[in-house]
C-alpha cells in the first residue's frame, strides 16, 4: 500500500512539474510575441503549434525549426497561411530562448 501511495504521488508530482514547465514556456512565448500569431491548438495567423509538432514528429526537425524562428520564412504552411511569412526573431529573442520555444513546440 505504501509503495502504491508513493508511486501515485510520484506520478502526480511529475505531472505538476511538466505543467509548470509548459506554463513557463507559454509565458516565454507570450513575452516574445509569438502568441499574436500562434496558439497551441488552433490556427491564428501561423499554424497551430500542435500541427507543427505533428508534421515533424519522428523527424530531426529541431535545427530547421530554430533556423526558421531565427530567420523567419514562408512556404511550409502556405495552405494554412495563404503565404503569410513567419517574421525573423533573432536577435530580438535570444538563441537560448528560441531553442527553449522550439523544444516546447516540437514536444506538443
Ligand atoms: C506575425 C505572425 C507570427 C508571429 C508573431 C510568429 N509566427 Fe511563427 N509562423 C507564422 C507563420 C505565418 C508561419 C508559417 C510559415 C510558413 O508557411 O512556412 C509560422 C510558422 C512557425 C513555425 C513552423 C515553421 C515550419 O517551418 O514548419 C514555428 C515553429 C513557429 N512559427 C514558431 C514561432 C515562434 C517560436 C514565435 C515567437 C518567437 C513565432 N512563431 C511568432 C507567423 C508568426
Amino acid at each position: 500500500m505504501r509503495k502504491l501511495i508513493l508511486a501515485v504521488s510520484l506520478v502526480a508530482s511529475v505531472g505538476v512539474l511538466s505543467n509548470t514547465a509548459a506554463a513557463d514556456e507559454l509565458a516565454l512565448a507570450k513575452k516574445s510575441g509569438c502568441l499574436a500569431c500562434h496558439a497551441i491548438d488552433k490556427k491564428i495567423v501561423g499554424p497551430a503549434w500542435k500541427d507543427v509538432a505533428n508534421r515533424y514528429k519522428g523527424q530531426d526537425a529541431k535545427a530547421d525549426m530554430i533556423k526558421k524562428v531565427k530567420m523567419g520564412g514562408k512556404g511550409s504552411w502556405t495552405e494554412v497561411t495563404r503565404g503569410v511569412p513567419m517574421p525573423p526573431y533573432s536577435p530580438r529573442v535570444t538563441d537560448e530562448n528560441i531553442e527553449k520555444l522550439v523544444d516546447f513546440i516540437l514536444a506538443l
